[in-house]
């Protein structure tokens, strides 16, 4: 069996490199590997992290290119990969614009396709945007729906997917197994302040782009008022490289005492820092799962969210994007830590970080009956 998974961002990379570490241990599987490199200096770091190596890579990133140059570039560039490789299924992850276009340029192909974290919805079609539709289609373009909780599971069947739809647990928290370590040395050079986690130490992270500008200059606003308020709090932004994101946070958070900008963490520290908080704000999905998973109360900067269960299970709450709104919410699990440890102690809803090894069994155990039907 020949399976070529295909990603391009950095949070799709964290999720897929566990699973293509996995495929590759497995005898009789031959996994390639397609970047898009939708992003670049996000990108390399992962896959040097887990020791994969692209056979394809489709160098799609430009700077401010819209979504359309992104989707039209994939697209066409899977065209020679899948002719090239000739794989018995392709594997995307998640919502990106890479999943949906290469997705797509399977179908064209008439490759099977295997969906990675399948059927998260919010059921609001700009609300992740361009995400709910980049999911929802690459639903209907996918084969096999590999479905991180039965909640997943469930929207897919409500939409009339019947066949195919396994739960697995979400692969991300393969990654944490291997991540996490006591006694980390961190390599980005402001976390090695030990001043940084002398009190409390809150993670913020915010770039979605139903959330700029306004969203990301009320959330820093919010930040700002809780330095004043709580002053042995230290708040770590690693901010996206998104320059339309860096354009609305560093004029607004730069000199403000209480906070630490960083650029982009690569994914060791990025989790260790997480083990290692109080609290998370973030506008991302992955860490709605990571918190959790780390006994890390989050807030979700966002007026919805594809997922419910964390918030259902009360690690997650939603926070939206207002400045009070952040704020209040944050206030209050600062002010009640029998509140912020309760939460801490909700039991992650996303599996047992063996969800990899679900997917590769299954993967192998429909090829070999095709095989045998064949
Ligand atoms: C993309 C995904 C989003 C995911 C996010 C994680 C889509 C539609 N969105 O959003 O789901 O949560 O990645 O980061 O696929 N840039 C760099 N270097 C990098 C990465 C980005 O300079 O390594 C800059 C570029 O100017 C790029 C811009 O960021 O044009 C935006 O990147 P893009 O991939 O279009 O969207 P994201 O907001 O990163």
């Amino acid at each position: 069996m020949k399976v070529l998974s295909v990603f391009g961002t950095r949070p799709e990379a964290v999720k897929m490199c566990p699973l293509v570490l996995e495929l590759a241990r497995r005898p009789g599987v031959e996994s390639e590997v397609c970047l898009t490199s939708q992003h670049r200096e996000l990108l390399c770091g992962v896959t040097d992290l887990f020791g994969v190596k692209a056979d394809y890579d489709l160098d799609v990133m430009r700077s401010r290119q819209s979504l359309s140059d992104i989707f039209c570039g994939v697209l066409r560039g899977m065209e020679d990969v899948l002719r090239s490789s000739r794989p018995d299924v392709v594997l995307v992850h998640g919502d990106t614009s890479t999943s949906c276009a290469a997705a797509l340029a399977a179908f064209y192909a008439k490759i099977p396709v295997g969906h990675v974290e399948a059927g998260l919805r919010t059921y609001r079609r700009y609300f992740p945007f361009p995400e709910e539709m980049n999911r929802r289609l690459t639903a209907d373009l996918a084969d096999y729906h590999f479905a991180p909780t039965a909640r997943g599971a469930q929207n897919l069947r409500a939409e009339g997917i019947t066949e195919n739809i396994y739960v697995t647990g979400n692969t991300g928290l393969d990654a944490l197994r291997t991540t996490v370590r006591p006694g980390y040395v961190f390599s980005e050079g402001a976390l090695r302040d030990s001043a940084l986690f002398s009190g409390r130490t809150v993670l913020l992270t915010a770039h979605r782009r139903e959330n700029i500008p306004d969203g990301i200059a009320s959330i820093c606003r919010a930040a700002k008022r809780l330095c004043a308020a709580y002053p042995d709090l230290r708040i770590v932004y690693p901010v996206h490289p998104n320059p339309a994101v860096r354009e609305i946070v560093l004029p607004l958070l730069e000199k403000v005492p209480g906070v630490t900008l960083t650029e982009p963490l690569d994914t060791l520290d990025m989790h260790n820092l997480l083990a290692r908080c109080t609290l998370v704000l973030t506008d991302s999905g992955g860490l709605q799962e990571e918190g959790p998973a780390l006994h890390v109360p989050v807030l979700v900067l966002r007026g919805e969210t594809e997922r419910p269960e964390a918030v259902e299970a009360g690690g997650v709450r939603l926070a939206g994007t207002s400045e009070n709104g952040i704020f209040r919410a944050a206030a209050r699990l600062l002010d009640n830590e029998s509140e912020r440890a309760a939460m801490a102690c909700a039991v992650s809803p996303y599996g047992d970080g063996h969800a990899s090894e679900r997917i590769a069994d299954i993967l192998a155990a429909r090829f070999a009956a095709g095989e045998a039907a064949g």
